[in-house]
């Protein structure tokens, strides 16, 4: 059984997003928003620079979102076809609450980006955690989007960037687990190398 919620190790151990075009509403209330996004606030950050931020984007906010979309479409790849630009319309209204992750490194700073970005792809996991500890599925993915210079302005300050568009709803059907990695392929001994 995916996403087993009877303990917290079992939840550890089956957690599995769902495909955000297959989710189905309804998101999260806007109290569970709010403990998911403490939840994720809650992640390892070297020199407590919170180098992430969350963006919340409504639902009547998602015909917005679909317009800038578009213009960010035409703007990438002016001969889009119209498969391509329903796809986009498409993705502006899947179902559930989004929430668009953004990297807010702190430039300049004895904490090494890399390390301040990391911090950033961990803060995504722990909502996506939250979410799913408190019932929901959860999907994260990017795309080109994530890269478009218009839709980057659109949700980031100077100098930050979207590392995910991060949808909260229910699974739409019953979810398949993915191959996870063999422990063996993954983890091995540190064997010091002889001088
Ligand atoms: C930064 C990031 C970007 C991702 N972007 C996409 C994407 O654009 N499309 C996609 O199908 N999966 C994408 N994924 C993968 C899925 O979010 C998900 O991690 C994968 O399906 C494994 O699911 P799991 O959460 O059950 O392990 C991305 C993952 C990460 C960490």
């Amino acid at each position: 059984m995916l996403n087993d919620r009877s303990s917290i190790l079992s939840l550890l151990e089956t957690r599995r997003s769902a495909k955000p075009r297959e989710l189905i509403g309804p998101g999260p209330t806007p109290a569970e928003l709010e403990r998911m996004l403490a939840i994720a606030a809650r992640t390892p950050d070297h020199g407590k620079l919170t180098p992430w931020r969350f963006v919340t984007v409504a639902d009547d906010q998602r015909d917005a979102f679909a317009a800038l979309l578009q213009d960010a479409l035409a703007e990438e790849d002016p001969g889009a076809t119209g498969a391509h630009r329903q796809k986009e319309q498409d993705f502006a209204h899947y179902a559930g609450q989004l929430v668009v992750l953004v990297s807010a490194p702190v430039r300049g700073h004895k904490i090494p980006l890399w390390e301040q970005e990391l911090s950033c792809g961990a803060a995504g996991m722990n909502l996506l955690l939250a979410a799913h500890a408190l019932g929901y599925v959860a999907g994260w993915v990017t795309g080109w989007r994530a890269y478009s210079e218009r839709v980057r302005s659109a949700f980031c300050a100077p100098g930050e960037r979207i590392a995910g568009f991060i949808f909260i709803g229910h699974a739409g059907r019953e979810i398949d687990d993915r191959p996870r990695p063999p422990l063996s392929d993954i983890v091995r001994q540190w064997r010091p190398r002889a001088e």
